[in-house]
């Protein structure tokens, strides 16, 4: 992995491209395919969608930069970042806050990746179970739950670029490729209007506090902001590349993507009269519903569940490796031992989110927020609640601590002519980021 002498033993991107995928794959996973259509579903829309894109753009791509040029400046995990920085304070915690984090996401995110490689085989043989007789089938659902966990550690022990950056160029276009013929067949069903006008043709009647909050969440959970992931795939970037160039492709595929699924699911979804708010089982539900009317629909059902496994892969390996990358720079571990043991303790606590799909009943009616779901607290607690609380922390460091006087001259290396952009990524971060987080979330601890 040695790279022309410089960082040699923490490893480097090959190449721009090769950190737009690797990034992008991070970013695009059962968020965008499995969480974005649903949680649209249940927010009514196409005013979520409008809502969502307004997030991506005016608080998703700043911190985007900010996490980014905090990981390429300091060339370290989250927690040694914060501490490069400024040394001896408190902001270190911000970097612990995201090690935790991604180890508690990676956890149920694992569980719900499993049901989809057990969807690869389910939809070839053509097995018509439901999903919630699936997920509550404990011989599948744990050692698939396994299997994805040894899959994930695989290769994220194999290093930055032959492990991460190789897989992710060889299989994001590929899931590209299938979303675009899935849409061409959801879009030309009879009845899919309908579902077209649902997503978009906003109606500003159904929005609330809620809508704004889960938009918010789901802008941050799909671009994998708010726990320092950023901050450390930042940290492999090459001096020569472009940051906020960078930043913004991947913020754009990850929209990108997310805009194709609803596209697939909402329009069948209507031409089949089911109904969208129907919650986390939507996309299980529906597509399977899709695949016979193809030809070769098994087939090509398989493939999908196939790429949707390897997109949730490219995703668990980013929420692995900074909780890794942490112990390697910071204990001195080797990769090896690191990757296992994050990963063994990541299964302990993923599997009562395991055991709350039906397997054990009691787990799913919990005086909880989150749906009452074990699986559904977690997703509630650390994707809306400690992704804005990491993000927050993450511009106002940016923003107040740091400065961007300081920083002006890191998002210049390799990109001279920002110009003015900087400005307005200043009063983004100082401003505009905080202040709309700490109103959401403010929103988010009265309304629990
Ligand atoms: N963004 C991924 C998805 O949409 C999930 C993910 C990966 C993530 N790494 C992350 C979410 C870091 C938050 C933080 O599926």
């Amino acid at each position: 992995m040695a790279t022309e002498g410089r960082e040699i033993d923490r490893g480097e991107w090959s190449s721009k491209v090769g950190f737009i995928l690797a990034a992008a794959g991070s970013a695009i996973g059962l968020g965008n395919i499995w969480r974005f259509p649903y949680v649209t579903g249940q927010n009514g829309g196409a005013a979520f969608l409008i809502l969502y894109l307004v997030c991506v753009l005016l608080i998703g791509v700043p911190v985007m930069i900010a996490e980014l040029t905090i990981g390429r400046y300091s060339r370290k995990n989250p927690v040694g970042a914060f501490g490069a920085i400024k040394p001896g304070s408190w902001w270190k915690i911000v970097g612990y806050l995201g090690v935790l984090t991604g180890v508690c996401i990676l956890s149920y995110y694992t569980v719900m990746a499993g049901y989809t490689i057990g969807y690869i085989v389910k939809t070839l043989i053509g097995n018509e179970t439901s999903f919630s007789a699936f997920t509550s089938n404990g011989r599948l659902a744990i050692p698939l739950f396994l299997l994805f966990s040894v899959l994930t550690v695989l290769v994220v022990q194999g290093g930055i670029r032959n492990g991460i950056e190789r897989w992710a160029k060889i299989l994001m276009p590929l899931l590209l490729l299938l979303l675009v013929l899935l849409i061409i067949r959801s879009v030309t069903l009879e009845g899919a209007g309908r579902g077209l006008a649902f997503y978009f043709k906003p109606d500003f009647g159904k929005v609330t506090g809620k809508t704004v909050l889960a938009a918010l969440g789901q802008a941050f959970f799909s671009l994998s902001l708010g726990m320092g992931a950023m901050i450390t795939y930042g940290s492999y970037l090459s001096k020569r590349d472009n940051i906020v160039t960078s930043g913004c492709y991947v913020a754009l595929f990850d929209t990108m993507i997310a805009v194709m699924a609803g596209l697939i699911i909402f329009p069948a979804l209507f031409a089949m009269n089911m109904n969208p708010a129907e919650g986390p089982g939507l996309v299980f539900e529906v597509l399977p519903r899709i695949f016979p009317q193809l030809p070769a629909g098994n087939i090509i059902g398989a493939a999908f569940f196939l790429l949707l496994s390897i997109a949730a892969l490219t995703s668990t390996i980013s929420l692995l490796e900074v909780a890794t990358a942490y112990l390697v720079d910071e204990k001195h571990w080797l990769r090896r031992r690191a990757v296992w043991i994050v990963a063994g303790l990541s299964f302990c606590l993923g599997l009562p989110s395991a055991l709350s799909q039906g397997i054990v009943p009691a787990l799913a009616e919990l005086p909880l927020p989150g749906g009452g779901s074990f699986l559904g607290f977690m997703d509630w607690l650390f994707a809306n609640v400690m992704l804005a609380v990491g993000a927050i922390l993450i511009s106002i460091f940016f923003g107040w601590v740091w400065k961007m006087k300081a920083a002006a001259e890191e998002i210049r290396t390799g990109n001279p002519r920002v110009g003015r952009l900087l400005l307005v990524l200043d009063i983004m971060l100082r401003f505009v980021c905080p202040i709309l987080i700490l109103v959401v979330l403010v929103y988010l601890f009265i309304s629990v």
